[in-house]
């Protein structure tokens, strides 16, 4: 299969579906005009292709999960709000534009994060998906919704990751820590939401998850050599920046040359993870080794 052509494709389905999800809030003007500044031009979309993806592989009609795949890209869409302003990482630019704050205020800003998320469990938790999935199946979507993006997931690892610096005494174990909250939770919970929605088993979700958190690191450890090694114009966000807030990473710890060699052997462990599955799922990990290919 033509992974970049795949991408395109499941991208374009992603972008209409957020767009017609953000129409019912557009009477709210300056609240709806943040959200959908960041929503809706730019971002590669890589979680919720990863979630239509898991669910396609079981036979299923990628349709039936898109509100759900746009819930998980709104969550992301919040936290790169909240991570950009200047009380965080103090970014200007994101998604090849000024960041959000930059154009309407951190106050505004931070609304519209907060807006992203509270509606990702408004339509996460829609009572029309009863009409398609067992309650059961939709309940346990939406706690793991919070459970990623809350003490134990995301936030949790940016706590971590502001808390910490190369400056103290940093460790493998601790950088390993911080990306599996801050950013593996959100790819797991994409993959485990297709899984858990296409009705898989519990071992299969287990392996689902194992890969999505594998991945999630690896995917953070890409992003730590981009920031190091890419450009402005090539990532849509400025570089050189982790060195700068003194950020605990890995490239900090081992360099570029050895980050790329670990985030290459966490998609190895966890291609492995989905061997029992035979051919179920070479697409999510197609995209899995696509990533790592962003190094190059
Ligand atoms: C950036 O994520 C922040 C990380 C968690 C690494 P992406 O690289 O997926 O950003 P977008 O969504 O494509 O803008
Ligand atoms: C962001 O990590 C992780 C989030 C959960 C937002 P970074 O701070 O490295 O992401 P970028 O480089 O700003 O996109
Ligand atoms: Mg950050
Ligand atoms: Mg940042
Ligand atoms: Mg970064």
């Amino acid at each position: 299969m033509d992974i970049t052509k795949y991408l395109e494709e499941k991208k374009k389905v992603i972008d209409s579906a957020l767009e017609s999800s953000l129409i019912p809030l557009k009477e709210h003007s300056i609240l709806y005009a943040a959200m959908a500044y960041s929503l809706l031009l730019g971002g590669k979309r890589i979680r919720p292709i990863l979630a239509i993806t898991t669910y396609s592989a079981s036979g299923k009609n990628e349709a039936d999960i898109l509100p759900f795949a746009c819930a998980i890209e709104m969550i992301h869409t919040y936290s790169l709000i909240h991570d950009d302003l200047p009380i965080m990482d103090n970014s200007d630019e994101r998604r090849g534009k000024s960041s959000c704050h930059k154009v309407y205020g951190s106050d505004m800003a931070l609304l519209a994060g907060d807006a992203l998320l509270s509606y990702s469990f408004e339509m996460a938790s829609n009572p029309i998906h009863r009409n398609l999935f067992d309650e059961k199946l939709l309940l346990e979507v939406v706690n793991n919704f919070a459970l990623s993006s809350g003490v134990k997931g995301l936030v949790g690892g940016q706590v971590m990751d502001m808390i910490s610096s190369v400056d103290e005494e940093i460790n493998e174990e601790t950088i390993t820590y911080i990306d599996r909250l801050k950013t593996a939770s959100l790819i797991s919970l994409a993959i485990r939401t297709g899984g858990i929605l296409a009705g898989v088993n519990e071992s299969e979700k287990l392996a689902l998850s194992r890969f999505g958190e594998n991945l999630g690191i690896s995917y953070q450890i890409i992003d730590d050599v981009l920031d190091e090694t890419s450009s402005p114009e090539i990532l849509g966000k400025e570089t050189q920046q982790d060195k700068k807030n003194k950020k605990a990473t890995f490239v900090a710890l081992f360099g570029v040359e050895k980050s790329k060699n670990i985030a290459q052997e966490l998609i190895l462990k966890a291609v492995d993870f989905l061997k029992p599955y035979n051919n179920k799922y070479t697409t999510i990990i197609e995209l899995a080794e696509f990533t790592l290919g962003r190094m190059k």
